[in-house]
């Protein structure tokens, strides 16, 4: 990817987001040499600050936050790219006043650069940007030159408000303007999925529901609601944090129909299948039966004592906000019919680890004893973080006189096999953006449709008759006995990480 020249401007620029990932990517890009010459970031938030006060906290985060360590000489270029402006959001002069100085640095730079504004600001001031941004004109780039624009997660918090921003974005941008991100997709072991599948002979063939038998995704975090998250976290939860959008996207890249080509919408339109695809529980009764919700009550993790979800600081104390939840979905399609897709992603498990695992079937007939139950069967794992790889399980013969069984692995670690760190997926996104690539990014339809999928649950959960149960699990724990339920109807479990 070239990235054109342009001028990013990043709305709530004082934020955590800008400080712990926008700016420690555009350095990371910066130290690649991938920036576009005569780059320049623009802070634009509400407090008063200098242009070099805020050079320097964006220093100091760089520091603890960039990939690649910190170089003082390759900060102290990059850091004149960044500039500062104060305004409130809702004030139509100070966009007035961000256009005269976007139109200055195109006067020092002798040539109009295209512009990226970047909404990191909360999501309730999206509308206003939007309209402001309208208002002043610059949704429209200088003369012959592009404005685009990105916006953060949350988008929405339910259908209705979703697609009342996509209106509000589309009266501003062009979709083919309009970048959701989506950071999951950035990921360099989400991105591998397609290419694992599709510039490989061996596994398509298998990829459906003659030769798989379940699909698991566990999304597991040692976190709980550090940073004062709390207060966001308890108007979201667990289904609409990260099902809707991180899980979703997983999901779509594991089960789409191989795509006709890369282009963004031939990509988009596949994954737009899957999520139309998903068998829609809903009523209390279908919801119970195939979604558990949970929050952690006290407990420990990695040896550190942790309240419950409840006695956080911002949780409401009676707070009916799951901070664990676990599906069992279909896909209703030729390839996926009968074949459960497994889902599972909470705060304060034991560890960090996200993961997508394929479950085969077992052979037809297995002419030797194997020790275990189920002991036969393949499953290919995709680890997306930490420890990023792929292993395939196998059966293999134990050396030796007798003829025993025993499952093995061939794995394939990045560590080992490239050597090298994988970029930040902020700044693949980044850059994708800036060069006009939208692939990687979450499409009108695609949005609209997971939420749609996820309201019918937070009806039922949120309804005024009797909701189905918000179980517990202990902080510390992989969640809800529940949850483990939710597989034993099957005779299955959760794959142990
Ligand atoms: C964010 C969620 O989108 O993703 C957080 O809001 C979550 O709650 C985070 O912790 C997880 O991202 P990652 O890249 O650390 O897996």
């Amino acid at each position: 990817h070239r990235a054109e020249p342009c001028t990013v401007v990043i709305f709530g620029a004082t934020g955590d987001l800008t400080h712990r990932k926008l700016i420690p990517a555009l350095y990371n890009l910066a130290a690649g040499g991938d920036l576009p010459p005569q780059f320049k970031v623009v802070g634009f938030a509400r407090r008063d600050k200098a242009d070099d006060e805020f050079r320097t906290e964006l220093e100091e985060s760089n520091k603890k936050n960039s990939r690649q360590g910190h170089d003082a000489a390759l900060w102290a270029n990059f850091g004149q790219s960044i500039h500062y402006h104060r305004s409130e959001f809702q004030d139509l002069e100070g966009y007035k006043a961000l256009k005269v100085l976007l139109d200055e640095f195109d006067k020092e730079r002798g040539a109009a650069a295209n512009r990226l504004f970047y909404l990191a600001s909360a999501p309730e001031f999206f509308d206003e940007i939007m309209l402001m941004l309208r208002e002043s004109g610059l949704n429209e780039g200088p003369s012959g030159k592009w404005a685009r624009v990105v916006c953060e997660k949350p988008f929405g918090k339910d259908l209705k408000s979703a697609r009342h921003l996509n209106e509000v974005v589309s009266q501003t941008f062009h979709e083919s303007d309009t970048y959701r991100i989506d950071h999951y997709l950035g990921k360099e072991t989400a991105q591998n999925i397609m290419v694992m599948r599709f510039a490989n002979h061996i596994f398509e063939p298998l990829w459906n529901n003659l030769f798989i038998e379940q699909v698991q995704i566990t999304c597991a975090e040692n976190l709980g609601m550090e940073g004062g998250r709390g207060g966001y976290y308890d108007t979201a939860g667990a289904l609409r944090d990260m099902v809707q959008n991180h899980l979703f996207q997983l999901l779509s890249l594991v089960a789409m129909e191989p795509p006709t080509g890369l282009g963004a919408d031939a990509v988009r339109d596949e994954k737009v299948k899957v999520i139309r695809s998903l068998r829609k529980w809903r009523g209390v009764d279908e919801v119970a039966k195939n979604v558990i919700r949970a929050q952690y009550t006290a407990g420990s993790v990695d040896g550190v004592e942790r309240v419950g979800y409840r006695q956080e600081d911002r949780v409401n104390p009676k707070s009916m906000t799951e901070s664990y939840v676990a599906l069992r979905l279909f896909i209703d399609t030729w390839r996926w019919q009968g074949v459960p897709f497994y889902m599972r992603v909470g705060k304060q498990l034991p560890k960090k680890a996200t993961e997508i695992s394929i479950h085969f079937k077992q052979p037809p007939q297995v002419p030797f004893a194997t020790g275990e139950l189920g002991g036969s069967r393949n499953v290919l794992v995709f680890r997306i973080q930490p420890d990023e790889g792929i292993s395939l399980r196998m059966m293999s013969k134990l050396p030796g006189v007798q003829l025993l069984l025993q499952p093995v692995k061939m794995d394939f670690r990045y560590s080992t096999s490239f050597g090298k760190a994988s970029p930040e997926a902020y700044e693949r996104l980044l850059l994708d953006a800036m060069a006009g690539d939208a692939t990687l990014f979450a499409r009108r339809d695609e949005v609209e449709h997971a939420w749609s999928f996820i309201d019918e649950i937070e009806h039922a959960w949120h309804n005024d008759g009797p909701q189905p149960p918000m179980c517990e699990y202990p902080a510390g724990s992989w969640g809800p006995k529940e949850a483990d339920q939710l597989l034993q109807e099957n005779n299955r479990v959760w794959r142990r990480l």
